[in-house]
């Protein structure tokens, strides 16, 4: 069932390292993945009901306002002890054995969090990853917003290259839409939204032995 919807990806990944899944899309009719968004909503948003979402960082040594100058979400990492997680990392690592076998890719772990962003919080421009200094190769986001309208904002804008502003793909944060993308190729940013934005980003890693170098923080 699943089959299809792997398929897409990773024709998308091999001909432009970036691919875009959108619940409506009529070539792809049934993929599981609005079934898996609606009980991870509802998770997320128990999870900030409970304050179990936490301010995200960027980096080790960023002191904390120097992150609220750069991301503005709250996030809980997931783990196999709720269903609901426990379905969604289930489901990628399905996505992972696919592209190692089709790709080659040598996917080894999938690591991922939730993340809530204020009305008004934002993600400025970033890579997920830098050439040489991470062994992270593809990140996901899946989106968990029903109803997102275009004057609801909390765009992801994905950039073709470093040096210039051309935006390649700007994508709503609509329940379902899954995007997964090469992490050293494409800056990207999150614009500010007025309405609460939920999503959940993650990252295919490679083993970091094997890069030979201290993972990077989480
Ligand atoms: C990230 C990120 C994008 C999004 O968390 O690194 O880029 O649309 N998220 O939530
Ligand atoms: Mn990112």
């Amino acid at each position: 069932m699943n089959t299809p919807l792997f398929r897409h990806i990773e024709e998308q990944l091999l001909c432009n390292g970036l691919a875009i899944c959108q619940p409506f899309d009529l070539q792809l009719p049934s993929t599981p993945l609005s079934e898996l968004s609606h009980p991870l909503r509802t998770r997320v948003l128990n999870l900030g009901e409970q304050k179990k979402l936490q301010l995200a960082g960027t980096g080790r040594e960023q002191s904390h306002q120097l992150n609220r100058q750069i991301r503005r979400d709250r996030i809980h990492w997931l783990t196999a002890q709720d269903p609901a997680e426990k379905a969604w990392l289930d489901f990628m690592a399905q996505l992972q054995q696919h592209l190692n076998r089709t790709l080659l890719l040598g996917l080894f772990s999938y690591e991922c969090h939730f993340a809530h962003y204020q009305p008004g919080d934002f993600y400025q421009k970033h890579k997920d990853a830098f050439s040489g200094q991470s062994n992270r190769i593809l990140s996901t986001v899946l989106y968990l917003n029903p109803d997102w309208q275009p004057d609801d904002g909390g765009e992801l804008l994905i950039y073709s290259d470093e040096e210039s502003d051309s935006v390649r793909s700007r994508l709503l944060p609509q329940l379902g839409t899954l995007v997964t993308f090469l992490s050293e190729e494409f800056p990207h940013e999150v614009l500010a939204a007025n309405r609460h934005r939920y999503s959940i980003a993650g990252w295919f890693r490679l083993n970091s032995s094997v890069s030979n170098r201290v993972d990077p923080p989480r």
